[in-house]
């Protein structure tokens, strides 16, 4: 049996779970179900089927919205106007240290895109934006095509379009 990806709910293991960022795990343990129940974000996990007692990591996402002159000039000249562009906020992505080294956070990176591209098909999402919480978490997205905001270099971004190419190329099993 293999990994599945399933939306968050009461029966699954939160307490045990360790990223090594003991804000992140307090997070999911605490926060994550209540916020998701409240529409606040809503949180994806991810575990392998054979061991449901672990999970290996887990996504949240919101919606949000930024305003033009926020992104680099030759982005924001493609939306006229003042408009907010509209967004996918990734607000937390987190791998269990007993995963390591198996591709994980590539997984669920790619299944929060898919999630967001999915979105796109149905309401207005232009990009996806996240916090990078340290240097190390930042390079693990400009991996992936993520690119720095000019004011805010610990927050990135990435097209919708780039999501899509990025999605269709490299599917979670
Ligand atoms: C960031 C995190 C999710 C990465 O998970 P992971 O399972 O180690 O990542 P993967 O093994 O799937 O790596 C995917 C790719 O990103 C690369 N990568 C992973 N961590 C990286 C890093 N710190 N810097 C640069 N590249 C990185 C890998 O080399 C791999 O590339 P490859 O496919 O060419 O080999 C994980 O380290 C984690 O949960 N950290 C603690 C929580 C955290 O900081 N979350 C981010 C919050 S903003």
């Amino acid at each position: 049996m293999g990994f599945v990806v399933a939306s968050l709910s009461r029966q699954h293991p939160r307490s045990t779970f360790r990223c090594g960022e003991t804000e992140l795990d307090q997070w999911l343990d605490r926060y994550a179900l209540q916020q998701q129940n409240k529409g606040l974000s809503r949180t994806f996990v991810l575990f392998n089927e054979d061991r449901p007692d672990i999970l290996a990591g887990f996504y949240s996402l919101t919606a949000d919205a930024l305003s033009p002159d926020t992104f680099p000039e030759d982005f924001a000249r493609r939306y006229p106007g003042q408009y907010p562009i509209p967004a996918i906020r990734l607000v937390r992505l987190a791998r269990h240290t007993e995963f390591k080294g198996q591709d994980i956070g590539g997984y669920l990176l790619v299944s929060a895109l898919i999630c967001s591209v999915t979105a796109s098909r149905q309401i207005g999402v232009a990009v996806i934006v996240v916090d990078a919480k340290n240097a190390s978490a930042k390079s693990f997205y400009e991996k992936y095509g993520f690119k720095a905001f000019p004011d805010n270099t610990m927050m990135l971004w990435l097209g919708i379009n780039d999501a899509r190419r990025i999605t269709t190329l490299t599917r979670p099993a």
